[in-house]
């Protein structure tokens, strides 16, 4: 056995609901590997479970893993917000909804996140940024406002594969995102954060 397996052996088991949404993003969807998957979302379900938020704007659904798993520590009357710019995935999306009971406890917007997010008028507890990677520090700063003082910011893939460690002339978009973003809150005084190595990076930040 090695040190992965006996993590992962001492580590709480994934909702079944959850195995079959990953089997049928793979079998259906492009680009399978954006799902959060296992690990990471026992993670994120515990942290929402500690937080216990009112509400969560997650920014980029894909097939709804991570919704379910932030879904899955809201308060009695919480609800998720979670954006999504490909409408073609409603089905899966809905269906997953509707199997792990959550469909009354989540809002999904179809569209553009730079579009949709000044239209929420809402206070979040936990803001979840897992789109495109280009657009993470136009994110950042569009939901900053609409964080309370003392709530959360987590922003996934923030190694982006151990590429932001490349020299800044062979960067492609995505990866200069992503370094511009973490350069910049870690400089900004607003927030106290922490870079966490689980799966491709996961920044956590608390507005002061
Ligand atoms: C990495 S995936 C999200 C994975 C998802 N959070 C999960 O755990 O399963 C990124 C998603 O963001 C969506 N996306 C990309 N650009 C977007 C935008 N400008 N507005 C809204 N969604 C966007 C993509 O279509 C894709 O489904």
């Amino acid at each position: 056995m090695n040190i992965k397996e006996y993590i992962l052996n001492h580590t709480e088991k994934e909702d079944p609901v959850l195995t079959e949404l990953t089997r049928e993003t793979n079998l259906k969807v492009l680009k399978p590997r954006m799902l959060t998957g296992y690990y990471q979302g026992i993670f994120i379900q515990l942290i929402s479970k500690m937080i216990q938020p009112k509400n969560i704007l997650e920014i980029g659904t894909y097939t709804g893993y991570s919704a379910i798993c932030w879904a899955k520590g809201l308060k009695k009357d919480g609800i998720i917000d979670t954006i999504e710019i490909k409408d073609e995935l409603e089905p899966i999306i809905n269906k997953y909804f509707i199997k792990s009971g959550i469909e009354k406890k989540v809002k999904v917007h179809f569209g553009n996140a730079l579009k949709i997010i000044p239209e929420i008028n809402k206070t979040f507890d936990i803001v979840f940024i897992d789109a495109d990677k280009t657009n993470y520090l136009n994110y950042y700063n569009l939901v900053f406002n609409k964080v309370k003082k003392g709530a959360y910011i987590i922003v996934d893939n923030v190694l982006w594969n151990g590429k932001v460690l490349n020299n800044n002339d062979e960067l492609d978009e995505s990866t200069r995102g992503i370094k511009i973003f973490n350069d910049f809150v870690q400089s900004d005084e607003r927030v106290e954060n922490i870079l966490l190595n689980i799966r491709d990076g996961l920044m956590i930040l608390r507005k002061k």
